[in-house]
């Protein structure tokens, strides 16, 4: 009979190129810059909660899914959790996924409704069950049937009102065609980010996190309320494993934040993880799938007056030896990542591949 190792892997299905074994790391987490910025009321913040916790000897995956949970709940960020922009029915449907590296489990559920942190249930998901994937109504199901209290609205005030707002400006559009009233909910949005009436990190919004603790073990996790004004049942890239989560146990780990339709073209955490597996440092395998989704993005609706991607896309990387990167497509003084070391958490600038900030226009 074969011997598996810690990780119940047999021998052979180990051994890939630029793997690291038996390794020490620098402990570090990882996310994007929401996750030191959001405390709900309380002392720390994403990541200065999940490296308190890796520092104290507990599981990465523990520490990570800790440290979201502040921003899930903390109604100040309205793209994560709670108080998350909701749908075009106004119905707040939340998208999130997590991965453990060691133990090579993951789960994600997508349009989960009336659950303040949906990384708690995809975790609960990846420990009880061997589904990868629950959606919709059979992911409330779900929570509920262990244990989740389930809440029949999860919108706060400011993205109740902003939804209004929203409604109030699609009255005025005559068509009842859906795809004409889809593209002009999208336009109607764009002009409400062009205002300044939301906050351009959350319209796509998200919250990535991934931690390296001192063995050299990755986890991550991605949560979202996902596009605001979405079509019901819109699912982003955050609980697609290789879209907006990718973690290799021996490799390292990717996540995003910002346009998630060009990150499930691409698959692009994966992407990251695989050009890291080959060698590369996180910041030039983020650089490449920066590359990849600019070369992916070819719909007129989707480009700048230079031919350019109209929209920002993040990622948020770490390698088994804990060195890291956040890299954008433009840059700007907005466009920052979170991290957490023995020395203390701070926010630091993306890589961009353009270095420019987006220019915010509302769609012709
Ligand atoms: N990146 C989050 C989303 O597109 O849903």
């Amino acid at each position: 009979m074969t011997a598996h190792d810690a990780a119940g892997r047999r021998p052979a299905e180990g051994g890939s190129p630029g793997i690291v074994t038996g390794r020490q790391a620098r402990p570090v987490v990882v996310a994007s810059a929401n996750g030191n910025q959001f405390r709900n009321g309380g002392p720390l913040t994403c990541v200065e909660q999940a490296f308190a916790l890796l520092a104290g000897g507990a599981d990465p995956l523990d520490a990570v899914i800790a440290g979201v949970n502040i921003v899930e709940l903390d109604p100040g960020d309205s793209s994560v959790g709670y108080g998350g922009l909701p749908n075009a029915d106004g119905v707040v449907q939340l998208d999130a996924s997590c991965m453990h590296g060691p133990r090579r489990r993951a789960a994600g559920v997508v349009a989960l409704e009336g659950v303040r942190t949906p990384s708690l249930v995809a975790r609960a998901l990846l420990e009880r069950t061997n589904h990868r994937m629950l959606a919709g109504a059979g992911a409330q199901a779900f929570a509920r049937a262990i244990g989740f209290p389930i809440e029949d609205d999860l919108n706060s005030p400011r993205s109740r009102g902003l939804w209004l707002e929203w409604k109030r400006r699609m009255a005025a559009i005559e068509t009842a065609d859906p795809i004409a009233r889809m593209e002009a909910g999208y336009r109607v949005g764009q002009q409400m980010l062009v205002e300044g009436l939301i906050d351009v990190n959350h319209y796509y919004g998200t919250i990535n996190c991934s931690a390296v603790n001192a063995r050299g073990e990755i986890c991550g996790v991605t949560t979202t309320s996902g596009l605001a004004w979405k079509i019901p049942g819109r699912v982003g890239d955050s609980p697609v494993l290789g879209a907006g989560l990718y973690v290799d146990g021996e490799v390292g780990a990717a996540g995003s934040t910002g346009h998630g339709e060009s990150n499930l073209y691409a698959l692009s955490s994966f992407l990251i993880v695989e050009e890291m597996r080959r060698g590369a440092h996180p910041k030039d395998a983020g650089l490449e799938a920066l590359r990849r989704v600019r070369a992916n993005t070819v719909d007129p609706a989707l480009l700048d007056a230079q031919g350019r991607p109209a929209f920002n896309v993040k990622y948020y990387i770490v390698n088994a030896r804990g060195e890291h990167a956040g890299v954008a497509m433009y840059g700007g003084p907005q466009v920052n990542y979170a991290v957490c070391t023995g020395h203390g958490a701070e926010t630091r600038p993306c890589e961009a591949l353009f270095d420019e900030e987006l220019t915010l226009t509302a769609a012709p």
